[in-house]
């Protein structure tokens, strides 16, 4: 392990006003979401919207890096030249998601935990070889009344642990990803609760396996009222109760917080961390977005699989990580989204 790059890497995924493009859903969850909007998923279609992505002129000025899933990070552009090459041309980290998913969790009904150390030591080896510098893993937790069982976090946060460790000693940064769901009717009290439990669970993880917390990151949900809940927190609420609950729960010396979308529109997750970045709280790490379906969705619903659409689909995934890098620095406003049509010829100033 050698801290200084580790270090390094993991502060360059956290440089100002840029984010992260979390591109790593798996086949299967890829394939539900072009089934969705009737595109057609192969190995080809999902190469042609991850490159539509990744090369998608200007977002590298709000891109820091992206996380791949195992087919991408393996797949070449029609030139013959492997995506991460790509993505590395561009100052873009490229990243990898080594989690093999979440499985039932034995003896704890309805809950899961997060599979994939199997082999792990080998793969991150291989990854590195292709270029991979971070890498991902997230464990999921269930909100109800009783749930996370203690067990359920427990044995996520080993996990996580024992994942971190390995990453840093092939020299790669481990983003911890332990996401408490929105899906439920729980109140944001219940949130915060859940929360600050699973966080204390995977930082005494991170220790007792020697992460190394200046060559990491942390990957959090913010702190929501449940999807269904009565009553939902107003944008002020959201932003003191994350704030409060990760001061309180991530030491000073973790490099940077990065946040995940975890379902809200795409417009909600950039005001929220807007919020977060404009309270005058002093915050010890950097704050982002590393956001999946809330950078990607409005790209994915122009493009089709439709070729015609491929600028438009480029120049709404531009304006979505403009707006999210705005709110990186407390500027988005939201003009910058009832200005947007995605009729622009350029997709550099399609929004400016
Ligand atoms: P969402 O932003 O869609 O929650 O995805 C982030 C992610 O990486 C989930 O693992």
């Amino acid at each position: 392990m050698k801290p200084q790059i580790l270090e390094a890497i993991a502060k360059a995924l956290v440089a100002d006003g840029k984010g992260i493009l979390a591109a790593d859903e798996t086949a299967g969850t890829l394939t539900k979401r072009f089934e969705r909007l009737k595109i057609p998923s192969t190995p080809e279609s999902r190469r042609e919207y991850r490159e539509l992505l990744f090369t998608t002129a200007g977002s590298p000025d709000f891109i820091s890096g992206v996380i791949m899933y195992d087919e991408t990070i393996h797949q070449r552009n029609s030139r013959g030249i492997p995506l991460s090459d790509i993505l590395l041309e561009q100052g873009i980290i490229p990243g990898i998601k080594v989690d093999t998913g979440a499985k039932p969790l034995a003896g704890a009904q309805g809950e899961t935990v997060t599979e994939g150390l199997d082999g792990l030591r080998d793969r991150l080896r291989e990854y590195r070889a292709l270029g991979a510098r971070f890498a991902k893993w997230r464990a999921v937790f269930r909100v109800t009344d009783r749930l996370p069982s203690q067990v359920c976090i427990s044995a996520n946060a080993h996990a996580l642990g024992r994942f971190a460790a390995l990453c840093q000693e092939q020299d790669i940064v481990p983003i911890v990803e332990p996401e408490v769901l929105m899906e439920g009717n729980h109140t944001i009290g219940r949130c915060s609760e859940v929360t600050a439990n699973v966080l204390h669970s995977v930082f005494n993880a991170l220790y007792e396996h020697n992460v190394l917390l200046e060559g990491m990151l942390l990957k959090p949900n913010m702190i929501l009222s449940g999807s269904t809940c009565q009553t939902q927190a107003s944008r002020m609420e959201v932003a003191g109760a994350t704030l409060r609950c990760l001061l309180s729960h991530v030491p000073a010396v973790v490099p940077g917080v990065v946040f995940l979308s975890g379902g809200q529109s795409d417009v909600m997750a950039t005001k929220h961390l807007d919020v977060i970045s404009r309270i005058s709280t002093s915050k010890p790490w950097k704050i982002t977005f590393s956001y999946g379906r809330a950078l990607q969705d409005q790209a994915l619903a122009t493009w089709l699989g439709n070729e015609n659409n491929y600028r438009p689909a480029q120049q709404a995934y531009y304006h979505r990580a403009k707006c999210n890098a705005a709110a990186v620095l407390g500027r988005y406003d939201a003009t910058m989204d009832s200005r947007f049509t995605g009729e622009s010829t350029s997709a550099h100033d399609s929004d400016s």
